[in-house]
C-alpha cells in the first residue's frame, strides 16, 4: 500500500484527496500538513481521514517528513514553497506529485530535477488537462503522423478574475511568481508543447489592464516559432488572460491535412481549380474514424494523472500522457521567455541558459515589470 502525504489543504488539495480515495486500498492518505491547523482539521474530517488508523495531521512539513514514512507527497501549496518542499520530500525518499506551476524559476526546476535524479525518485507536475479523451486522441493522430506537420498552433487561456482574486497570494511577483501567464496559461502551454513540439523563439507583450491591486500581468500575448516535434518550423500564438468575460480555453492546430480544435472539432479543406478552398468531408471522416479507433480514457482529469503516476511508482509502467518534471520545466521556460521578451521588448531565443537573468528567481524579481507595486 502506498502511503501519501498531502502538503497544503486549500482549494486544489480536495481533488488530490478525492483521487487517492477513489483508488481504494492500494493507496492511503496517512498524513496532511497545513500551517492553518483549523483548515487541515476540516479537511481531515471532510475526507474521512481523521479517525483512520495511522493518520497524522501536521502544521510543519519538516516534522511530517521526519516522523512519517511516505512513499508519495502531493504538494498543494502556493508556488513559492514548491521547490523546497519537493527537494525535502525527494531527499526523504518520497516520490513527488507537484501542483503547477512547477516552481518559480528554471533554476528551482533544475534543483528539483537534480534532487529527483539523485534520490532515484519520480516527479510529476500536475497537467491534468492532458487527461481528456479528445486531447489524447489528437495527441495520437499528430504523433503517429496522420495529420502531417503542424503549421500553426494557438493556445488560448482566457479567464476572468475579479479584484478579490488578487487580494490573496495571487497578484505579486514575490508570492505568485508571475500572473496569468505563469499560473493559468501554463496549462495550455503544456498542451501546446505536448501536442505540437518545443519552442525555439518567442516574442511577447504583457500588461496589467484591469487589476489595480495586482503587480503582475493580467494579459499576456506571445508569438512563437517551433523548433522541434510535429510543429518544427511552424508558428504559434499564446494568450493568457484574466480579463476575458465569458472565459474560454481553446486550442487550435492547423496541420497539413486538417484543422484540429478544442473544444473538439476537425475541419479540412481541399483545393478547387485555381487553389480556392472547398470542404473536404472525406478527410474529416477519415480522421474522425481514426480518433474513434482509440478507446476513451478510462479516467480523465486529476484522477487520470494521479492513477498513472501511482502506476509508474508501483509497477514502473509508463504512460504517453503522464507529465513529468521535464515537461513541467518546459512550460516554465516558455513563461520565463515570455517575461524576458516582454521586459526586453524584443524576440528571445530558447533555451534560457543558466547565465540568463530570467533563469533565476532573483533575476526575474529584478527585471519583471511591476505594474502596481505592493509595499
Ligand atoms: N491543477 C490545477 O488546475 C490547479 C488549480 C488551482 C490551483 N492550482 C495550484 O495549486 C497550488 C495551491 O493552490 P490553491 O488554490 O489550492 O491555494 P490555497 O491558497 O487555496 O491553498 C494553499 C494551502 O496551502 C497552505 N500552506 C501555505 N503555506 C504552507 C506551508 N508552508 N506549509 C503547509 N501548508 C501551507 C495554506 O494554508 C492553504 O491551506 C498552487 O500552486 C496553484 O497554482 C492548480
Amino acid at each position: 500500500m502506498l502511503s501519501v502525504l498531502i502538503i497544503g489543504t486549500g482549494g486544489i488539495a480536495r481533488l488530490h484527496a478525492e483521487a487517492y480515495r477513489n483508488m481504494g486500498k492500494s493507496v492511503r492518505i496517512s498524513g496532511i500538513v497545513d500551517t492553518d491547523r483549523d483548515r487541515a482539521a476540516v479537511f481531515a474530517r471532510k475526507h474521512e481521514l481523521a479517525d483512520a488508523p495511522g493518520f497524522s495531521l501536521y502544521t510543519d512539513y519538516h516534522e511530517a517528513l521526519s516522523k512519517g514514512c511516505f512513499d508519495l507527497v502531493s504538494i498543494c501549496t502556493p508556488p513559492p514553497f514548491h521547490c523546497a518542499m519537493s527537494i525535502d520530500s525527494l531527499n526523504a525518499g518520497a516520490h513527488v506529485l507537484l501542483e503547477k506551476p512547477m516552481a518559480l524559476s528554471l533554476e528551482e526546476c533544475d534543483r528539483i530535477l537534480e534532487a529527483a535524479e539523485k534520490a532515484g525518485r519520480c516527479v510529476s507536475v500536475m497537467a491534468q488537462n492532458r487527461y481528456d479523451t479528445s486531447k489524447a486522441r489528437i495527441h495520437r493522430l499528430i504523433s503517429e503522423g496522420y495529420c502531417g506537420r503542424v503549421l500553426y498552433a494557438q493556445a488560448y487561456s482566457a479567464w476572468w478574475r475579479g479584484a478579490e482574486y488578487y487580494d490573496t497570494w495571487h497578484g505579486s511577483w514575490e508570492t505568485e511568481g508571475g500572473g496569468c501567464a505563469l499560473n493559468l496559461a501554463v496549462h495550455q502551454i503544456d498542451l501546446m508543447l505536448w501536442l505540437a513540439g518545443s519552442i525555439g523563439e518567442l516574442t511577447a507583450f504583457i500588461a496589467n489592464v484591469n487589476h489595480s491591486n495586482a503587480e503582475v500581468e493580467d494579459l499576456a500575448l506571445g508569438i512563437v516559432r517551433f523548433n522541434s516535434g510535429a510543429a518544427a518550423g511552424g508558428l504559434g500564438e499564446l494568450l493568457g488572460s484574466t480579463v476575458h468575460h465569458g472565459e474560454g480555453q481553446r486550442l487550435l492546430f492547423q496541420t497539413e491535412r486538417a484543422g484540429l480544435a478544442f473544444p473538439f472539432q476537425i475541419t479540412a479543406s481541399r483545393a478547387r481549380t485555381g487553389g480556392t478552398p472547398e470542404n473536404d468531408p472525406e478527410t474529416v471522416a477519415e480522421l474522425t474514424a481514426l480518433c474513434d479507433r482509440y478507446p476513451p480514457l478510462a479516467v480523465e482529469g486529476f484522477e487520470g494523472q494521479i492513477r498513472d503516476f501511482v502506476s509508474l511508482i508501483e509497477t514502473g509502467a509508463t504512460s504517453p500522457f503522464l507529465p513529468d518534471g521535464k515537461s513541467g520545466r518546459a512550460a516554465i521556460e516558455v513563461v520565463m521567455a515570455l517575461y524576458k521578451s516582454a521586459a526586453a521588448k524584443r524576440s528571445v531565443d530558447l533555451p534560457l541558459l543558466p547565465d540568463d537573468p530570467f533563469y533565476t528567481r532573483a533575476g526575474l524579481l529584478e527585471h519583471a515589470p511591476y505594474y502596481n507595486r505592493r509595499a
